[in-house]
């Protein structure tokens, strides 16, 4: 039997880098993928590609009203939901001295706000359907700091910390909730840092150098531990934290 057989998946950021890989193994082991994106193209034209087990819906995950559309259009369109992938995210670079309280904002009002509303608008639609797995993508600067990367790592504590939370209040309802974090994944999101110089060496270079696998992620192996995570196979998991980063926090 495959993986995710009759389970319907909410996947934010599901147009592009881990969410689109995500997506897809959703569709290969069986399952129905909402991806749900504010780029409408991107998405649009990925659930087309996808065939009926793919929908897109527009979402801006800062927006209350987007989400609870975004669950109702799910339940409508394939009768539950069984799983949640908090991915949409940013990522931008600034130091305690030089981050404005407008970047601070915005940067926690998408990764940290963003998944909170998501854990928020899909809890009942996921309590009616039985249960079910929410996974909320953090990084590995939601476990450890980095000089450049101040408002991204505060952001994403947040969500390691509300992922505890939500996983004890759904615990007595089957409602699972697990944090993952990545290392640095090679999608759209790193590539201006990746076309950068840093010293003598090119960005992607500099970024390889910080994994003892001397590689950078793909978004398929993010997706591979997310894949899990919504299967039954993890049904003893809940309030955890999931590592993917070739070694970078050993
Ligand atoms: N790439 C990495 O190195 C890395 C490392 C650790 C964690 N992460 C996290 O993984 C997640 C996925 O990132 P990715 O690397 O696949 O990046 P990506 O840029 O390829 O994809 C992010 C997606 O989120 C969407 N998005 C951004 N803001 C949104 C909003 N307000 N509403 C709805 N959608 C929005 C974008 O349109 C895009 O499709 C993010 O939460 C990111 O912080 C990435």
């Amino acid at each position: 039997m495959a993986r995710l057989e009759n389970k319907v998946v909410l996947i934010s950021g599901g147009a592009s880098g881990i969410g689109a890989e995500t997506v897809r193994l959703v569709l290969r082991e069986g399952g129905k993928a909402v991806l749900a994106d504010r780029d409408a193209a991107r998405g649009a034209a990925l659930a087309k590609e996808l065939g009926p087990a793919a929908l897109f819906v527009p979402l801006d995950v800062t927006q209350e009203a987007d989400w609870q559309k975004a669950v109702a259009a799910t339940v409508d369109a394939f009768g539950g939901l069984h799983g949640l992938v908090n991915a949409a995210g940013i990522g931008v670079r600034n130091t305690i001295e030089d981050c404005s309280l407008e970047e601070y904002r915005r940067v926690n009002e998408i990764n940290s706000m963003g998944t909170f509303l998501g854990c928020k608008s899909a809890f009942a639609a996921m309590r009616k359907s039985g249960g079910g797995s929410m996974v909320n993508i953090s990084s590995v600067l939601g476990l450890r700091g980095a000089s450049a990367a101040m408002a991204y790592c505060a952001s994403k504590g947040a969500v390691r910390a509300l992922t505890k939370y939500v996983a004890l209040y759904g615990s007595n309802v089957k409602v699972r909730c697990n944090s993952v974090h990545p290392g640095y994944i090679d999608t759209p999101m790193i590539a201006p840092r990746l076309a950068q110089t840093i010293g003598n060496r090119s960005g992607r270079q500099a970024l390889e150098d910080l994994h003892p696998l001397g590689r950078l992620g793909e978004p398929v192996e993010v997706a591979n531990m997310i894949l899990f995570l919504l299967s039954d196979e993890s049904s003893f998991s809940t309030g955890s934290e999931f590592v993917c980063d070739g070694g970078l926090t050993a």
